[in-house]
């Protein structure tokens, strides 16, 4: 796990948004698996700068998101599915043939997570797979605890994340408490992972990760220590307690 901090929030999203359009640019068929976040924001942003100013072809494009609200219209403004076509799908065009989340509302949601977890595998693996952190550590929505060996599935938010995640929404009641999400054997089903941590708020669980030699269930982004090629990239202030 290689740590970088980048020093600003615009350089450290410059560099990830600069990964990954190499990517789209010169992978023949480039499968990418994507993040929300109020962290991918900028990142995002600059992407589709890149993508539209280079009039790059990305028609080959495909992607998987990492998780999902359960139990939210896909309208909803805080659906993951609003939030990616906000902030990225609709920018560059990309058509819904090419993107998938999970499903949210589905009658089987069982046969959906399978569904949506072979896909992975039969397209797979990621060129490059996309991570923000939650403050206790959580990727995806794979909360403390979660099984290394996890696969997409159906979760229960822990208070920590529902607080958290509680200032997009209007009340905190109106959080989901499920999600759906990649597991954390999904999410490693990948060539290259870059996580993305900017802030004071994810100081702390940076320094944690960055003095950890050995992984713990109780920490899911340390699930990523045996992975080969992870980087952890930040802004001064998510990496001041290093
Ligand atoms: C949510 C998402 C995660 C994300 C995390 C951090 O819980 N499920 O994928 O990494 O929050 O979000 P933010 O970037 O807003 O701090």
């Amino acid at each position: 796990m290689k740590f970088m901090n980048l020093g600003s929030r615009e350089l450290a999203s410059h560099y990830v948004a600069v990964e990954l359009f190499k990517t789209i640019q010169f992978n023949g068929d480039p499968l990418l698996g994507l993040a929300t976040g109020g962290t991918m924001e900028e990142m995002y942003e600059q992407l589709s700068s890149l993508i539209n100013h280079h009039h790059t072809d990305i028609s080959r494009l495909e992607t998987f998101n990492l998780d999902e609200y359960f139990n939210i219209d896909a309208n909803d403004p805080n659906s993951y599915r609003s939030y990616m076509k906000q902030q990225f799908f609709d920018k560059v065009g990309l058509t819904e043939a090419q993107y998938h989340l999970p499903d949210n509302d589905s009658v089987d949601v069982e046969a959906d997570n399978m569904h949506y977890e072979a896909m992975i595998r039969q397209k797979g693996p990621f060129d490059i797979q996309l991570l923000g952190i939650g403050i206790n550590g959580h990727i995806g929505f794979n909360e403390p605890g979660t099984p290394f060996d996890s696969q997409t599935r159906i979760v229960e938010l822990t208070e920590e994340t529902i607080e958290a995640n509680a200032r997009f929404f209007e009340r905190k009641e109106d959080v989901p408490v499920q999600a759906v999400s990649m597991g954390i054997e999904t999410i490693k089903y990948s060539n290259r992972i870059i996580m993305l941590a900017l802030g004071k708020k994810k100081a702390p669980i940076m320094a944690k990760l960055y003095h950890m030699t050995e992984s713990d269930i109780q920490v899911p982004a340390s699930s990523l220590l045996d992975h080969p090629h992870v980087e952890v990239i930040m802004d001064a202030e998510a990496a001041h307690l290093i």
